[in-house]
């Protein structure tokens, strides 16, 4: 119904993006879009939704070829994408972001034809609260909605399930499902092998530009899947050592805190990490993590209690003592917080080593030039914006970063959101090769497969509070899952 037919883009500085690409969608399928960090997948996508113009190539759809100028000219032929990064206003609600460019003359019909198709899908929003205040996952079910609202029957989703928790996972899930029963398409961009083989009917492999094959369901698994992407095999799941952990490097001690709202967020809490060792926080995501990692790091004031670091009271310190005392942070928000998007690469890994606002060019060139090659950081050279990089190698710049500056405590968010299988498999290499070498980890993450896979010890927050430990074991996963959805407490160990 839909085809790409040897589709070619090369960005400036000879960026070979795109190479022939052919790609084709059916009627009602879930068709994923695989590949590594960099391999085309988000240009190919923003090429079909308007955003770039291919250089050669044509789309076709039922039979005949289209030009597609603008996200409007895509619009009108029923495809839409929910991007990456989102584009929702965020002083609007969601009727004003869904009703926003189309010429509506009675915002209540709107929202009631909202609140309708919200129901059919199972893709519940707050229709009257300011987008900013809502979840990452509430935003996303207002950029699908607004798709659903203007008729789209093509719906492209880049890597949806990144900033999602798995309950809201789940849901989407059961929406994209609903989707393709009644005759939609989704092109489903995702590095979760396991939700891939979940959901798709069909699977495209994208490496360096190129189309390296198409699978039916029944045709693939997950080992196969990353080694057409990779090239090699992956080990899907990382070995680590029984750890033997030192002396206690953090130590918060019944730490309050608001949060952005000015309302309560974090209830006494206390905990330590020592050195050697990673300490794992479970939960959904808006249960005070963030809070508590930015009340670590200096980003946020406490309203009480007590942070040590090595026994020495940081709780007021600024930001830089801490990162001289050897505090690293891979917060959440890379674009907003992690790096910044004018600056180069070379730049923005070399930030924190910078002593002034002065530093010499040939000192950030050649520390740029092993950290990309060190990270496979892919972009076309050290003096690109960061901005211009795929999602992915946007991580590794800020993990390459803050890794390098020897750190005696990291505090990582969710830190292999948007990695592809290989470069994960690195950055948990790297994370252990730390713990080993003394540092002290608290690693905050969603994916329970991440927590399982890295952590010695699993602490589950509930509500702003820790609300019991446990074992980093598969057989603690029930357990796990009901503590996180805050039916259970646990002694603390
Ligand atoms: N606007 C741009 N200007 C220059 N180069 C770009 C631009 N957009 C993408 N690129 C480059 O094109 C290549 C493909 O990027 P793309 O964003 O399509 O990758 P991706 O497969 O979506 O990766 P990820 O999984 O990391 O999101 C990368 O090398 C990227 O640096
Ligand atoms: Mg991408």
């Amino acid at each position: 119904m839909l085809e790409l037919r040897k589709v070619c883009k090369t960005f400036p500085g000879n960026v070979k993006a795109l190479q022939q690409v052919d790609f084709n969608l059916k009627r009602g399928e879930v068709h994923a879009l695989l590949g590594e960090n960099g391999a085309g997948k988000t240009t190919l996508m923003n090429i079909l939704f308007g955003l770039y113009k291919m250089d050669k190539g044509s789309i076709i759809i039922d039979g005949k070829k289209v030009k597609i100028h603008s996200p409007s000219n895509a619009l009108k032929l029923g495809i839409g994408m929910v991007q990456q990064h989102f584009t929702l206003v965020p002083s609007f609600n969601a009727v004003e972001n869904i009703a926003l460019g189309l010429s509506v003359k009675d915002i209540s019909k709107v929202a009631k034809r909202i609140d309708e198709i919200s129901q059919r899908y199972g893709l519940t929003v707050n229709l009257w609260t300011p987008v900013w205040q809502l979840s990452v996952g509430e935003r996303q079910r207002i950029e699908i909605l607004k798709l659903l609202y203007s008729g789209a029957r093509v719906i492209i989703l880049d890597e949806p399930t990144a900033v999602l928790t798995p309950q809201e996972s789940d849901s989407l899930f059961r929406a994209i499902r609903k989707m393709v029963h009644q005759g939609s398409s989704v092109i489903f961009i995702s590095h979760k092998l396991k939700e891939v083989m979940d959901i798709s009917d069909r699977v495209t492999v994208l490496k360096n530009g190129r189309n390296v094959g198409t699978l039916q369901r029944g045709e693939f698994d997950a080992r196969k899947l990353a080694n057409m992407m990779v090239g090699r095999d992956i080990a899907l799941r990382t070995k680590k050592t029984l750890t033997n952990p030192g002396s206690v490097v953090l130590e918060v001690e019944n730490l309050s805190s608001n949060n952005d709202r000015d309302l309560p967020c974090l209830f006494n809490v206390s905990l330590n990490v020592r050195s050697g060792e990673i300490l794992g926080i479970a939960g959904v995501a808006g249960n005070g993590q963030k809070e508590l990692s930015e009340c670590i790091t200096g980003l946020r004031v406490p309203t009480a209690g007590r942070i040590l670091f090595s026994g020495t009271d940081i709780t007021k310190a600024s930001v830089s003592k801490r990162i001289q005392l050897g505090i690293c942070y891979i917060p959440e928000d890379r674009k907003e917080v992690a790096t910044c998007p004018n600056l180069s690469v070379g730049e923005n890994l070399y930030m924190k080593s910078a002593s002034s606002l002065w530093f010499s060019p040939r000192v950030v060139a050649s520390h740029a030039e092993k950290l990309m090659k060190k990270y496979a950081i892919q972009a076309k050279d050290h003096e690109t914006p960061v901005k211009l990089l795929s999602g992915g190698n946007l991580q590794k710049v800020v993990i390459a970063r803050e890794l390098e500056s020897n750190p005696r405590l990291i505090v990582a968010e969710h830190p292999t959101r948007g990695l592809d299988v290989g470069s994960m498999e690195f950055v948990y290499k790297t994370l252990i090769q730390a713990r080993d070498q003394g540092c002290a980890v608290l690693l905050i993450a969603g994916d329970l497969d991440e927590i399982f896979t890295l952590s010695d010890r699993v602490a589950v927050m509930y509500e702003g509070r820790i609300v019991g430990y446990t074992e980093p074991d598969a057989s603690n996963l029930e357990k796990i899952g009901l503590m996180v959805a805050g039916a259970v407490s646990e002694t603390k160990s």
